[in-house]
This record gives C-alpha cells, structure tokens and sequence, in this order.
C-alpha cells in the first residue's frame, strides 16, 4: 500500500503476530510464529518498505483471571508479572518488533469500544440468552459434535472434552450479547473469492472457507459472569469475550479508536489493512471467519493476507503447557545460539506444516547448514585470502559463473519471502553457499600459486559471500553483520537494499577490502 499524499512514496508493510496469554511462560511453540514474523519483516526493511512488525500480549477473559487466582494474585498484577518475560524473550531473540501491544492498555481498550460500539451501531449485535459448553483453554463455545467424549462416569468431565486440550468442557448459562456471523457467510464467501490467495498456504485457506461453508454460528461476544475484560460501551453490566477483544489489538496498535484515529505515523488509514498477520493453525476460525466479519461490520477492510502456521510438536503433540512438553528458548539458544535457534525454526518446516522439534533435528541442522557450509564457507575464503591474496579482497568476475547462482538465489528469496514461505526462501540462499563452496573445491586455490588465477576465484567468493550476507540476514542478523564485518564492508548489513545491492558485482563490495580471519561462526557441535 503506498503512503498518501506524500512527495516520495514509501510502501508500507503492516505485518502482526497472534497476541500471546500470559498464563504461560514464553516457549519455543510462541516463538516460531515471532521468529517467521521478524524473519519476514526484515526482508521487506531489505525491499527499503516502511515496517510495522506487532506483537504483544492478551491479558483479559476466564483463564487469565483463573491463572492469577490461582497464583494468588489480581490478574492485573499477575499479567504485569509475565508481559515482561514475553517482551524480553523477543529482544533475547533478536525480534526487531516495531511495538508491543498490551490488551490492558488504554488504546486498547478504546479501540475495542470502539468497534463494539460500531457493530452495535450497525444492528450486528444483539442480546441473547445462552447456554453452551466452553473450553476455558480455548476460550471458546464448542457444539456437542465437535466435542471429544467425556467420561459418563464422572460429574466433572460428563459433558464431553474440548477436541484441542482433550480437557472437560464447562457448561456456562448466561444473558449474552451476540454477534450475528450467521449474516455474514455469503459477505465472507464473497471477499475471499474476490481475494485470491488471502490465506496462505493455499490448504490452510481450503479448510477456513470450509468452516464458512458449515454454516455460521452467531456468537457470543459479552460475558456477565466475570469482569476481568473490557465493558461494553452501551452496557457496562457485560464485558466484551476475550476473542472480540483480543482481535482488536491489531487496530489499536495503529491507533484505532484514538482521537482522530491518528497516530504519529498515519494511523489506521495508513496502516489499515494489515498486510499479513501470522497465525496458528488452532486460531483459523477466529482470525480468518470471525474477525474478516467483525471488520466488515465496522465497515473496514479485513486483512490483505492470514499466513497460517502449524504447530511445532514433541513426540506428535502440541508444545503447549497443558501438555507439559514445553521447550524454553533460552536453553536452545545455550546450544546453538540466537541464530541456530531462528535458522531451525524457518528452515526445519515448510511454514504451514506441523514441524516436529527434535534436539537431534536441531544440532542436525546446525551442523549441515550453518557449520559445515557457511561457517566453513567464510572460514577458508578468510584463509585463502589471507594466504593468497595478501589479506585483500580482490575484484570480483562479471562474468563469474557464480553470477547466475547469486542471481538465483536472490529470484527464490524474494519469491520464497513473499509468499511467506522461510524455508524455501532459505533453501535459495543456502544454493548460492552451496554453488560458491563447490566452486572453491573445483578451482582449489588453496593448492595454487598467488596470481591472478586465485584472485578471480576468491573475487568472486567474497561476492558470493557478500550477497549470502544480505539475503541471509533476515534469518541470521548477527551472523550476517559479523559476515559483514569481516569482509571488511562498512556500515550495517541491515542498510543494504534489495535489489539494488545484491546484483553481481554490480556495487563496491569487499574488493580492495582487508578480509578479517577470526574463529568458526558456527562451532561444530559433536
Ligand atoms: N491469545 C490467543 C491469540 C489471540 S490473537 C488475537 C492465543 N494465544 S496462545 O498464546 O495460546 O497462542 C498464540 C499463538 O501461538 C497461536 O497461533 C498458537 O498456534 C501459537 N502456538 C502456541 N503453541 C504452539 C506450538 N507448539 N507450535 C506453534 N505455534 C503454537 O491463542
């Protein structure tokens, strides 16, 4: 979406991730999604777009306000307790997020009266009374057939099992307001084939038009029998279902609701529709279905694109704290470091699929790409260089068979980044390693004399390498800084621009530059 009305236009790029309870501790199963996001928001700082990368946290409804009883606290206090440990994970990961939201804001909770009022406004929110059974987990209404069976014999898990968290569901009767979805399938059909490719991968999107097609449920969207969540505007006796709350976070982070629906930098009309919000397979239905109607309702744009992820398992079952199988960030990063930890999650696992966490996948993985091609890449270009070239860069070979290989890289990067696809954007780049290390053992410098022979090989090694730098950097920031670095190049990786300064040979690279040799990048792990 280019910016109004100004003399240059910059395209801006809005990209979120799903807010994350704070009943849990940060584990890796959150960090995916985070990482994939970062990962993606870096490429389009490459593309020279002006990014907005959100994330934070969802602090309201039944299970926060159960958590914090039980830990004795207010759920106030509670919250502000693990907010923190979410934000300080992301900056210990290397998250460059351009904000983090907090649904127990005050901008928040203006915008989420805000788009209640207008729903209401719009005759799309009506009072109810009803009884059904919810997953506090979830926190959601299932139907009886889409319920696990429970166990008849006993009183607390009679009525059935929520089919995520295999859990006893609750029955909970109340007076609620509804939002009326039943209205809006044929609305929804409607946008999303006028949408093609809106959902990606193309499979996730198949099964949310095939909730659409069900049949819509109206829900329930206020809650009386508990008060740790926003009240509705025109009725304070109810606040707003944590899911309607929660989904409006990705507005109120553009200042929604605020006056003027401002914001320093544009607001909501700069930055409305989101151009991508990441999520979990699990939260289809109430990012894709849900919250596409809440917005048309209002009379705003669903988003131009839901990227849906699968879920990272152990031993075939969710990384969840229900399930115990919980993976801390911090102890993988102790072993493979920040960038072996985000390179696993975005190349491990076509995004979009199920990946299945193993400690042996992730040493596996670290080894083969990271140590053994581009450690091992810059550690003999470093040392030819420096044995051979008298410790210069020397000129890269515009001609250089090499040239193709960068310039195929870059095609599947680009194309691998834009269709949220990491892995495959990854396996592109790594082609060019691939290509430039095959390329030193065909020519073997290391075994000729000085001269211009091994100068054009290695010339056209540190270009190679160069470019490596600026395409991996999205993955591997730090990695790709150090590259940087040693290649005696000025200035941040993160400064480079695409396409411009990953054309071969084609800007001032590390030739005539001192090439700095210095320990392995990625220590083999035995
Ligand atoms: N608070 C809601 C989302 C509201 S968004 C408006 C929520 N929170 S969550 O913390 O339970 O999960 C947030 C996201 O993390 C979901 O997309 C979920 O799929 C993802 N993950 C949590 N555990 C995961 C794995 N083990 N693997 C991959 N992602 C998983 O739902």
């Amino acid at each position: 979406m280019g910016g109004v009305g100004s003399v240059c236009e910059v395209t801006r790029f809005y990209a979120t991730t799903p807010i994350y309870y704070v009943n849990d501790e940060p584990h890796i199963g959150h960090a995916y999604t985070t990482i994939v996001g970062d990962a993606v928001t870096r490429w389009h700082r490459l593309l020279g777009e002006d990014v907005k990368y959100l994330t934070g946290t969802d602090e309201h409804g039944l299970k926060i306000q159960q958590a914090a009883a039980a830990a004795g606290r207010s759920p106030q206090d509670f919250a502000d307790g693990i907010a923190p440990r979410f934000a300080e994970t992301w900056t210990s990961l290397d998250i460059a997020n351009d904000d983090f939201i907090r649904t127990t804001e005050p901008r928040h909770r203006a915008a989420v009266q805000e788009l209640l009022q207008r729903c209401y406004d719009n005759g799309d929110i009506e009072l109810d009374q009803y009884r059904g059974k919810y997953c506090v987990r979830c926190e959601a209404y299932y139907a009886d057939d889409e319920l696990l069976p429970g166990d008849p014999t006993d009183p607390d898990a009679a009525d059935g099992l929520c089919p995520i968290h295999k859990l006893p569901v609750v029955v909970l009767e109340e007076e609620n307001y509804f939002f009326r979805l039943s209205r809006y399938a044929d609305r929804l059909l409607d946008w999303y084939e006028a949408h093609p490719g809106s959902i990606v991968p193309e499979f996730r999107g198949n099964e949310a038009i095939g909730f659409i097609r069900a049949g819509l449920r109206d829900f329930s969207i206020s809650r009386t029998s508990l008060d740790w969540g926003i009240p509705l505007p025109w009725d304070e006796r109810h606040v707003a279902y944590v899911w309607f709350d929660a989904l409006t976070n990705y507005l109120s982070a553009v200042g929604f609701g605020q006056p003027g629906d401002g914001g320093r930098d544009g607001g909501v009309d700069a930055w409305w529709p989101a151009d991508v919000q990441l999520i979990g397979k699990d939260i289809i239905r109430f990012h894709c279905v849900y919250w596409p109607a809440m917005l048309l309702s209002a009379g705003l744009e669903p988003p131009k694109r839901f990227a849906v992820g699968g879920w990272l398992l152990v031993d075939n079952e969710k990384m969840s704290k229900t399930t115990g199988n919980v993976v801390k960030p911090r102890d993988l990063v102790d072993t493979v470091g920040v960038d072996g930890l985000r390179y696993y999650v975005l190349a491990d696992t076509a995004y979009g699929n199920d990946g299945d966490f193993t400690t042996e996948g992730l040493v596996g993985r670290y080894n083969s790409d990271l140590a053994n091609n581009l450690g091992n890449l810059m550690s003999r270009v470093a040392t030819v260089v420096g044995s051979k070239c008298g410790g210069v860069g020397p000129a890269p070979n515009p001609d250089s068979p090499l040239a193709a290989a960068a310039d195929g890289a870059v095609a599947g990067a680009t194309a691998g980044w834009a269709g949220i696809a990491p892995s495959r954007a990854l396996e592109a780049t790594w082609g060019l390693i691939r290509a430039t290390n095959a390329y030193l053992e065909t020519n073997e410098p290391w075994k000729a004399e000085p001269g211009p022979g091994v100068d054009d090989v290695l010339g056209d090694a540190v270009e190679a390498l160069r470019i490596v730098a600026i395409l991996a950097s999205p993955a591997l920031p730090t990695t790709a800084q150090q590259i940087w670095e040693r290649l005696g190049l000025d200035g941040a990786v993160t400064d480079q621009r695409i396409p411009a300064d990953v054309a071969w040979a084609a800007v001032s690279g590390p030739a005539d530059r001192p090439i700095t040799k210095a320990p392995p990048l990625f220590p083999r792990i035995t």
